[in-house]
């Protein structure tokens, strides 16, 4: 293997475990003010669950590489952050807003996964590539699920807003 793209490899693997490791934050947020949809919170809860297993199983990734996971914030952390600070500031549409930001991180994690799925494979890390695109058919259903809760969610919070 090319020892400057194995260097790339591990430094975009770093890159999707400070963003796993951002994710877990926000989710850990949400969570706390999702107590009237119990349905939503609990899918969340399973979901920041996922995430701390798919950090681990990224970590695990770049030791098999020989490196150690590094823990400084990525652009992609401060991109969970920035997401997280959109919003009405209105109790009222939180859930909606919760869920707006997460469909996207999902879609930008299963570009990532899939990303990294293919340059593993190109440099031969066949056991890397196919826990990454573990990870990415695990984002893809929580983006399916996601996409089908954003109306319903929409309806729940749009009709307590306002009368
Ligand atoms: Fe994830």
């Amino acid at each position: 293997m090319s020892q400057s793209r194995k260097d790339t490899l591990v430094a975009w693997l770093n890159d999707a475990y400070a963003m796993e490791e951002g994710i877990v934050e926000v989710l850990e947020r949400q969570v706390k003010h999702m107590d009237e949809m119990p349905d939503v919170q609990m899918r969340i809860q399973q979901h920041l669950e996922l995430t701390r297993s798919q950090a681990e199983r990224v970590k695990s990734c770049v030791e098999r590489l020989g490196e150690k996971v590094s823990k400084t914030k990525s652009v992609f952390a401060n991109a969970m952050g920035a997401m997280q600070g959109m919003g009405t500031g209105m109790a009222e549409d939180k859930v909606l807003k919760d869920a707006l930001a997460d469909y996207a991180v999902e879609n930008f994690e299963i570009a990532s996964y899939m990303s990294l799925t293919t340059a593993a494979k190109d440099v031969g890390e066949y056991e890397i590539a196919r826990v990454c695109e573990g990870i990415m058919h695990e984002e893809e259903e929580m983006a399916d699920w996601l996409r089908q809760q954003l109306p319903v969610v929409t309806e729940i919070e749009f009709h307590a807003m306002a009368m």
